[in-house]
């Protein structure tokens, strides 16, 4: 299943809606260039979870927590992760808290997530560098996510 995004806002409407049709321990996979967008959708899940501060590139953290919403969201980027880092990181407890976990640059600890996920691809179409159409392909893996899913992207074509 792929959808056509045009813009920013639309890619936050997006976020919106897996905000609004997400269950405790949900695991999102983002995946995608650099500026392809997976930090924008996630502020747009941040926003929709009534979460107050923005939702900030977790690049140079690889963890942000934020807690004050409908659901805890925890958001992670390993783009930059060393192999030391990645044991410091309680993984395994941050699936099992309810929340939403939401992976950018998940290639490196795909080892260490559990097999059932909804992974989306975010890709750019167009050439010019400035262009705001993505293509947003949905990658479930399990009934459970499939369903999520169906559910959201009813929600977001309401
Ligand atoms: N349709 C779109 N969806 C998401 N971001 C877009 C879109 N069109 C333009 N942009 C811009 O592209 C950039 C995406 O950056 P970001 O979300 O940080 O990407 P990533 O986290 O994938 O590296 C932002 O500056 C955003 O405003
Ligand atoms: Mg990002």
């Amino acid at each position: 299943m792929k959808i056509e995004i045009n813009s920013s806002t639309e890619m936050q409407k997006l976020g919106a809606s897996i905000a609004n049709t997400a269950s405790p321990n949900d695991l999102l996979l983002l995946e995608g260039d650099l500026g392809a967008g997976k930090t924008t959708m996630t502020q747009g899940i941040g926003r929709a979870l009534g979460i107050r501060r923005p939702v900030k590139s977790p690049t140079f953290t690889i963890v942000r927590e934020y807690r004050e919403g409908k659901l805890p969201l925890f958001h992670m980027d390993f783009y930059r992760l060393e192999n030391d880092d990645l044991s410091s990181i309680d993984l395994a407890g941050y699936l099992t808290e309810g929340g939403l976990v939401v992976i950018e640059w998940p290639q490196l600890v795909l080892n260490d997530l559990p097999e059932e996920y909804l992974q989306l691809n975010i890709t750019r179409v167009d050439d010019e560098w400035n262009s705001t159409k993505r293509i947003v392909e949905f990658l479930p893996k399990g009934a459970h996510y499939q369903e999520w899913v169906d559910k959201l992207i009813a929600t977001f074509n309401a």
